[in-house]
């Protein structure tokens, strides 16, 4: 595509976002859990929640940091307990995802969550597959499933969850380190991910989301990760952003989350336009969506009308970003970013 035909006005830049096709590669399935089903599942399960109403639940949405998210996100997932409610949470989340035109999704789920409460793991990924193969099926859109380890239990812990996922060893395509962040580094878990690697998993971590750019260091050299999650402290160092562009190591980056967890105090503070204008394989994601108001068009939209640096071309970019840092074939990212190009001529 000639530059010249990125010369799309501002105005038709919310349209084309919302129009073009995208992956998404950070969304941790969870997080996708609307009040509304956090409490028709407590109905179903006969689980009592603390909150009298989805409004109260809602009001509690209040981020000061990650901690503060992630105490209210471990106490919403108490409510799935049967595979159904796994199925339909993962259909919930499918179906929002094609509305906002996503071909491709890949999921983080936490099965430590689940296990700790007496869930089975087959439970979860039974379910999560199912809602795959619907969305496929129904939506058209593919998804694909990967575990994450959670970064503030042991390593001796996430090395059991390995184990007991083993059986479904075929349901999931990767695993990932998620939860707090600061104080339990990478290197944590470098037996763990090293067994993995072995295994012929595909490698993901979160890092330099709250935690500092040697976290996003560790991530790579010592768990072999072949994407970073959230990333966005790398521009603080800036032998490891070379490194990441000579790499081409992609970041899905989360901007609403980023802003809610105040990691920056504003959307016009985020560092999006400048990690794609350094040449990163930067990406746009939802994170947790139920809880930082809006799925992956909301970001985007939120990021480009706070950002004006940032043009078609990035909107472009960011797009086929995604669809590079899949975990697909390079046939289905040649496909999709023929569908991307018909979609910008046609704007
Ligand atoms: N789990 C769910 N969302 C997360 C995030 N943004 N960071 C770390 N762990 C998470
Ligand atoms: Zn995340």
């Amino acid at each position: 595509m000639a530059p010249s035909d990125f010369d799309i006005p501002r105005d038709r830049l919310p349209a084309l976002l919302c129009a073009m096709p995208k992956a998404e590669l950070h969304i941790h399935i969870e997080g996708s859990l609307e009040p509304e089903l956090i409490f028709a599942l407590a109905q179903r399960n006969g689980v009592s929640l603390p909150y009298a109403n989805v409004e109260a639940l809602r009001a509690a949405y209040a981020f000061t940091d990650l901690q503060s998210f992630l105490d209210i996100y471990y106490a919403g997932a108490s409510v799935l307990l049967k595979e159904q409610d796994f199925f339909d949470l993962g259909v919930a989340y499918f179906k929002r995802a094609a509305a906002d035109h996503v071909v491709h999704a890949e999921l983080f789920f936490d099965p430590q969550t689940h296990t700790e409460r007496g869930v089975p793991i087959g439970t979860v990924i039974e379910g999560l597959t199912r809602a795959c193969e619907a969305a496929q099926r129904e939506l058209g859109v593919s998804g694909a499933l990967i575990l994450c380890f959670l970064r503030h239990l042991s390593e001796e812990a996430a090395f059991a969850t390995l184990e007991a996922a083993l059986p479904y060893r075929g349901r999931f395509i990767g695993v990932g380190l998620d939860s707090s962040e600061k104080g339990n580094p990478p290197e944590k878990f470098a037996r763990v991910f090293a067994r993995c690697r072995e295994l012929g998993l595909h490698l993901v971590a979160h890092a330099g989301e709250e935690g500092p750019p040697a976290y996003i260091w560790s991530a790579l050299d010592v768990l072999h990760v072949e994407r970073i999650d959230h990333g966005v402290a790398c521009m603080g160092d800036p032998a490891l952003v070379k490194r990441l562009v000579a790499e081409r190591i992609p970041l899905t980056v989360c901007p609403l989350s980023n802003v809610k967890l105040c990691v920056y105090p504003t959307m016009g503070e985020h560092n999006l336009a400048a990690l794609l204008d350094a040449g990163l394989c930067a990406t746009v994601n939802s994170d947790d969506p139920a809880y930082f108001g809006g799925y992956i068009n909301q970001n985007y939209l939120e990021a480009f009308a706070a950002l004006p640096q940032l043009t078609a071309r990035h909107a472009h970019q960011l797009a086929a970003n995604s669809f590079e840092a899949s975990f697909v074939d390079a046939d289905t990212k040649a496909r999709w970013n023929q569908e991307l190009h018909k979609v910008f001529a046609a704007a």
